[in-house]
């Protein structure tokens, strides 16, 4: 039984990123895939790599060495035949969990070698999700697509073929009326995510199942 590990890097574990997360996790579940879900600001305090160099010691190769909430989480990663991770915009990058969570992953990895480059001898898919108020088409004119181009291109060389899945224009709140925001319309969000959010839920599905039928 294929295993995936699928990860929720939004504070708010019931909202679009989670939802989205979950869903491309029962898409894998469907095709026979034990997953495991984290939501990571629920775990144990951890930090990004603290430059310990662990990883490029005989003992640790390839392996992060530094022990808090992100430990099993990377354990479970190295040992997963699939990895969906899930991440809101935050002023135009992934959160500050995700960038943890990707620092500590990427890094283990990385040889400092020329020959192997990487110690992950185990490619594995990845479904990367970034969900934020901005439009989809807006991405490009925002160089948000630059970023998360970025991110898919170290996550391709590093972990595995990387794919995209992103949702804009989410629901922020479910009560508008109580801030005093001027730039949304809140009858146009709340249409978006009764609308197009289930479509964007499918999409995630068809990808997680797609993850295990590869
Ligand atoms: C700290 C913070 C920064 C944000 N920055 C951006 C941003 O730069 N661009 C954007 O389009 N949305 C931004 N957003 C909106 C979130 O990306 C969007 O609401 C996302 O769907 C939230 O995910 P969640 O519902 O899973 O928490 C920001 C939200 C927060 C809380």
């Amino acid at each position: 039984m294929k295993k995936i590990v699928a990860i929720n890097a939004s504070p708010r574990v019931e909202w679009n990123t989670s939802t989205l997360v979950r869903e491309a996790s029962k898409g894998a579940e469907a095709e026979g895939a034990q997953v495991k879900v984290f939501d990571l600001y629920e775990l144990e305090k951890f930090t990004g790599c603290i430059a310990c160099f662990g990883c490029k010691l005989p003992g640790h190769l390839g392996a992060c060495a530094y022990k808090d909430g992100l430990a099993e989480v990377l354990e479970e990663i190295r040992d997963a035949d699939g990895l969906i991770i899930g991440t809101p915009n935050y002023l135009g990058d992934a959160s500050a969990a995700f960038r943890a969570l990707y620092e500590r992953l990427v890094f283990q990895y990385i040889t400092y070698k020329k020959e192997p480059a990487n110690y992950n001898k185990r490619s594995i898919p990845v479904l990367l999700i970034m969900t934020s108020n901005c439009a989809e088409a807006q991405y490009p004119q925002r160089g948000y697509d630059k970023v998360l181009e970025t991110y898919q291109n170290m996550l391709s060389n590093m972990v595995g073929p990387t794919k995209v899945l992103i949702c804009g224009e989410t629901l922020q709140v479910d009560d508008y009326s109580i801030y005093n925001w001027t730039k949304y319309d809140p009858e146009v969000k709340k249409a978006r995510h009764e609308e197009v959010f289930p479509g964007k839920m499918k999409d995630a599905f068809e990808l997680g199942a797609e993850m295990v039928r590869v």
